[in-house]
């Protein structure tokens, strides 16, 4: 049976007796390996192909094309541009978009987002940090990964991924696939490599089968971009566009109540100017913008975009985050220092720069400034945030995955 590695060397073993939680795991990992050997329950080796048929249709809002692809279709199509009806405009359009994937690799991809087998032992998939209950987040401040230990940042929900330009909060990946090669070979998130992957794919006959259908190829080894690709189209599958924010949008006027459209309204207004940055429809314009929140007690200041872009003038910078689904996954910010949405209002009217610690030169956004929002408003414009959430396409969570492992998977 193909073998997943676990680093059990020798100084590892020793590690075993301090009853270090990785560790624990990477046994009952190794005697569970043992156990389906004894049985003939291997990876892959039994699993007849025939559960793992991948779908030929395109996920909902998607229309296949003939040759085969999966071409999305949204209500916002009919608008043709964002500058002609104002920023903040109902009737703005939306960003280009990826897609043209076929049914077939968004299908392989669902099933490596869902399998621990991605991780180096066993124990987490993507969706462990991503998790269809959590609104494809993990509602904490900052996730837990391999390692045990919590990484640097709040993991963000992966919603309309296929509209974006760029990815991560100090928007350090240009494309999904140069994303996804964090999380899978990242010590502190899945600890995987690439020559370690490719190996554990290719000796897993299901995977193998799976993606010779996907790429049309007989017998061909599974490459690493075919992986990156596969995990990137079922990303740009996951659509949220439909909320009753949007049914009010498109001309509903009934979807929304008096206090909602109160909240929007807010929410628009030249007084708030969340809509400048939060653009609809996606509810962000996927610029940096440097608003000083504040890191949670005892964690050094977060650079952010500095990093990425080597400019002093973005320290302290974030990509805009999108706020769909935003009810959905608490808490928030990069750090996730905020509990709830009220909280997370509350910032902006608390004065522009209040949380920047002494000393640091943060050059705020300009439309950060003194809004004097009262608590009313506050409320109002968490009435209206949470008209936002839709997730009637979440994908299905696969019953099985070809690794045998338990999908998702915890901690
Ligand atoms: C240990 C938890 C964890 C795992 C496992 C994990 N992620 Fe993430 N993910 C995060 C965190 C945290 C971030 C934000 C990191 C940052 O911005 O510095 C993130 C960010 C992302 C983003 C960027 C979203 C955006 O809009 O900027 C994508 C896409 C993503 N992850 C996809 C994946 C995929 C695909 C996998 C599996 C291969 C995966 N993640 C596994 C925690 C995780
Ligand atoms: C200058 C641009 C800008 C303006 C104006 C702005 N935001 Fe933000 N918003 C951001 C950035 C950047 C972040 C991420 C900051 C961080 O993580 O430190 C953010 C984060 C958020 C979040 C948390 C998102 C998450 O996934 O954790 C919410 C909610 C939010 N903003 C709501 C609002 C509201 C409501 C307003 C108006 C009162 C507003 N924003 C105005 C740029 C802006």
């Amino acid at each position: 049976m193909p073998e997943r590695k676990t680093s059990h060397d020798d100084d590892s073993m020793n590690k075993w007796l301090q009853w270090d939680p990785i560790y624990c795991r990477q046994a009952a990992m190794l005697l569970s390996s043992l156990l389906w050997s004894i049985s003939g329950f291997g990876l892959g080796e039994t699993e007849p192909l025939e559960d793992f048929r991948l779908s030929a249709n395109c996920p909902p809002s998607f229309e296949k094309t003939q040759s085969g692809r999966c071409k999305l279709h949204t209500l916002y199509d009919q608008y043709d541009s964002i500058q002609n009806h104002g920023v903040g405009g109902l009737h703005s359009s939306l960003p280009p978009r990826r897609d043209g994937f076929t049914p077939q690799q968004i299908d392989l991809g669902r099933y490596l987002f869902f399998d621990p087998l991605l991780s180096v032992d066993g124990s987490l998939s993507c969706a462990s940090c991503h998790h269809p209950e959590k609104g494809l987040s993990d509602n904490r401040a900052r996730s837990i990964g391999v390692a045990g230990v919590e990484v640097a940042r709040s993991a963000p929900t992966l919603w309309n991924s296929a509209f974006m330009s760029r990815y991560l909060w100090d928007a350090s990946a240009a494309s999904l696939e140069e994303q996804v090669q964090g999380p899978l070979y990242d010590p502190l998130e899945m600890g995987n490599n690439p020559a370690n992957l490719l190996a554990t794919l290719n000796s897993n006959t299901v995977y193998r089968q799976l993606f010779q259908q996907a790429f049309d190829r007989q017998a061909d080894a599974i490459t690493l971009d075919q992986i990156y690709l596969v995990i990137a189209a079922f990303e740009t599958s996951l659509i949220s566009l439909n909320s009753r924010y949007d049914r009010y949008a498109h001309g509903h006027h009934q979807a929304l109540n008096q206090q909602e459209i109160e909240g929007l309204n807010i929410f628009r207004s030249f007084v708030a100017r969340c809509a400048e940055c939060h653009q609809p429809p996606l509810f962000t314009n996927q610029q940096i913008a440097v608003i000083g929140t504040p890191e949670p007690e005892g964690m050094p200041l977060d650079i952010g975009a500095e990093k990425t872009f080597n400019s002093a003038a973005l320290k302290g910078g974030f990509k805009v985050p999108s706020l769909r689904n935003i009810a959905t996954t608490p808490p928030y910010m990069h750090s996730g220092r905020f509990d709830n949405l009220r909280e997370t209002v509350e910032f902006y009217t608390n004065g522009r720069g209040h949380a920047v610690p002494k000393g640091v030169d943060m050059q705020l956004h300009w439309h950060i400034w003194e809004p004097e929002l009262t608590s009313h408003e506050l409320d109002l414009l968490v009435v209206f945030l949470q008209t936002l959430t839709d997730e009637a396409f979440m994908p299905k969570t696969p019953e099985r995955v070809p690794s045998g492992l338990t999908p998702i998977s915890h901690q």
